[in-house]
């Protein structure tokens, strides 16, 4: 029987993450779900972080074999990533393994956007990215081994209407990458990005809506709908022992839309 490209998936069997300690951010649903289990199955243990308590994510791990915690915070929010940065340390005495994954992705017209606005979104999707690998980076250069993993987006490669906010903070991400990429391979640590395509998480229903996942499917090469499963290949590579010599990249998983 044929599969069309990528619907061949079977369970894997790697355990590339064996003993690994991965902070997965957004993790209550969506790829921040699917990225922890995939991480768990690999053998990793995983602190899943969100605004919302991320506690049926963290059974499933526990169902998996591996350990789980769930912490609660607002990642825009530096006071509320500080409070939670010594339960992080502590769930394992290290962590080796950042997915800034959490975001939002609203469409908002430049006309109507106010300065507010524009920040919540910047901040949500940017400014928790760097409050987070801050959080953490000082644990993975005591081990001399670290892996961030950070969610930029295919709209930056696309002509999208009224995403101002969104393609300047995903942009940032691609730029941080980079930056930080630089800054911590002297530490034995790799930074590199991730862009997804429009997908049928939740956050993909409630901002993009089912008549548009449909239009940019059609747009790809592979022409179905991403899922949050479709991004955990990538994620998983980029935080394995096999991308040592890869840092400060942008990798497209998003069914052959954009080409870079
Ligand atoms: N789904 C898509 O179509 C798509 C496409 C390209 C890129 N992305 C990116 O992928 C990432 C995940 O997207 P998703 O589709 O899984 O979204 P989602 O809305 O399904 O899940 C995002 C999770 O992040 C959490 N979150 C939101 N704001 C937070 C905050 N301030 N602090 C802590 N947690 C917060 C939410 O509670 C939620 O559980 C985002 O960075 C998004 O920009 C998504």
């Amino acid at each position: 029987m044929r599969h069309a490209p990528g619907q061949e998936r079977s369970m894997p069997t790697t355990s590339s993450h064996s003993g690994r300690v991965a902070v997965v951010t957004g993790a209550a649903g969506g790829f921040g779900t699917a990225i922890s289990l995939e991480l768990a199955r690999r053998g990793a243990d995983i602190i899943a972080v969100d605004l919302k308590a991320a506690e049926d994510t963290i059974s499933a791990v526990r169902e998996i074999g591996r350990k789980g915690i769930t912490l609660q915070a607002d990642l825009a929010d530096p006071e509320q990533v500080e409070a939670i940065t010594a339960d992080m340390r502590a769930f394992a005495g290290r962590i080796d393994i950042l997915v800034n994954n959490a975001g939002i992705f609203p469409f908002r017209n430049v006309w109507e956007l106010d300065f507010a606005e524009w920040k919540r979104i910047q901040s949500i999707n940017l400014d928790s990215q760097f409050l987070m690998a801050k959080a953490v980076m000082g644990s993975m250069r005591e081990n001399s081994w670290g892996r961030i993993v950070n969610l930029a987006s295919n709209s930056l490669g696309l002509t999208v209407p009224d995403m101002v906010p969104y393609m300047a903070a995903k942009g940032g991400v691609v730029g941080f990458t980079r930056a930080l990429a630089t800054d911590l391979a002297p530490y034995g640590i790799t930074v590199n990005a991730v862009c997804p395509t429009a997908s049928s998480t939740p956050g993909g229903q409630t901002f993009i809506g089912d008549e548009v996942l449909q239009a940019v499917a059609e747009m790809q090469a592979i022409k179905r709908v991403g899922s949050a499963t479709d991004i955990v290949g990538a994620v998983c590579f980029l935080s394995s022992d096999d991308c040592a010599f890869m840092t400060g990249q942008t990798l497209v998983a998003d069914g052959g839309l954009m080409r870079v």
